[in-house]
């Protein structure tokens, strides 16, 4: 399969690929619901579960589970350790994620108050609590990594742990949220705005598909590196197409305030380029992560295709 053919291959229906995630998002919302205790005291339990449990999309842990399963039939690693790790990988992601955003709503941050169709964390439990809750459950997030038992392997741990680090710290989500924060009121490049987005959420994105692929040990230099600019081109079209929906979109479906952007003189891909031109974007994107899809050469990418292109077409 050619690059300019990606985008054309068989395409799973809207059924197929829900019969494919609702088990899933079961699983992981299960895992979350277990993990993300109640027990931390002072209500600090109570407002890590809220910021974690009822809501969101789940993109980055479908992105693990679907990475681990395309990566599965090359795995030494006997089946229910990679399904572990996966489980494991997706909801460590998924509290990272849920920190960054207790974190990006505070005051000093967005200062947003509607999140996941709730009050913010800091709105409900107040701002000191929500800054712990962020510090909590990114630690949450690694020891989840490392678990006792012997089914995933040490070294699986070990690069999980790694790459989830270099995902959310100064390389990654922290440190394109410092850039987002030095931009305001400022016109960025393509090419600076392109560097705030690649970090500030397209790292954690290509960190889930690179988790993913880690949960089965060791694999051909081609599909890690295929697997790598997949994430990277997804990880990217997400946020311009949360630029886009910030701008198209009502706050009842984005359940966040729509209009943030504009409001608070954010650098965007809209303001940039106007709607069609990150629209244009997202799309050249989307083909992108498709033609890097192609060149891993694996079996069974169909769940990581319908995933980039749930990615572009969604509505909220
Ligand atoms: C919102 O992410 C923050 C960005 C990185 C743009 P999501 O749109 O994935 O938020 P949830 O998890 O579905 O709430
Ligand atoms: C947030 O970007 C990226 C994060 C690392 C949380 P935004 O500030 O655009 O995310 P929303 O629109 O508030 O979800
Ligand atoms: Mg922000
Ligand atoms: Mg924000
Ligand atoms: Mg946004």
């Amino acid at each position: 399969m050619t690059a300019t053919t990606a985008a054309q291959a068989p395409r799973w229906s809207a059924g197929e690929l829900s019969d494919w995630m609702t088990p899933q998002l079961d699983r992981v919302e299960a895992a979350l619901a277990r993990w993300v205790g109640a027990d931390a005291p002072a209500h600090l339990g109570e407002a890590m579960r809220y910021a974690v449990l009822d809501g969101g999309k789940r993109l980055r842990p479908l992105l693990v589970v679907a990475a681990s399963q395309a990566v599965a039939p090359l795995a030494g690693a006997p089946t229910p350790a990679v399904e572990e790790a996966a489980l494991r990988a997706a909801c460590a992601v998924e509290l990272i994620h849920a920190y960054s955003l207790v974190h990006d709503d505070l005051p000093c941050m967005d200062n947003d108050v509607l999140r996941r169709g709730k009050p913010t964390v800091h709105v409900k439990f107040g701002e000191a609590d929500a800054l712990l809750a962020g510090d909590a459950l990114q630690a949450l997030a690694f020891e989840l990594l490392v678990p006792d038992g012997e089914r995933v392997p040490d070294a699986v741990q070990a690069r999980l742990v790694r790459l989830l680090a270099r995902a959310a710290g100064g390389q990654g989500m922290a440190g394109g949220q410092a850039i987002d924060l030095a931009s305001v009121g400022r016109r960025l490049t393509e090419a600076e705005l392109r560097e705030m987005h690649r970090l500030k959420t397209g790292a954690l994105l290509q960190g889930s598909v690179e988790m993913g692929a880690a949960c089965a040990g060791e694999l051909p230099a081609e599909v890690l590196a295929g697997l790598r600019d997949y994430g990277a081109a997804l990880g990217l079209a997400f946020q311009v197409v949360d630029d886009i929906l910030d701008v198209v979109a009502d706050s009842a479906t984005l359940g966040k305030t729509a209009g943030k952007d504009a409001a608070a003189d954010k650098p965007t891909y809209v303001s940039l380029l106007g709607l069609d031109g990150a629209r244009a974007n997202a799309a050249r994107l989307l083909d992108e992560a498709l033609a890097a899809l192609a060149r891993t050469r694996l079996s069974d990418t169909a769940a990581l295709r319908a995933l980039a292109h749930m990615v572009v077409d969604r509505d909220r």
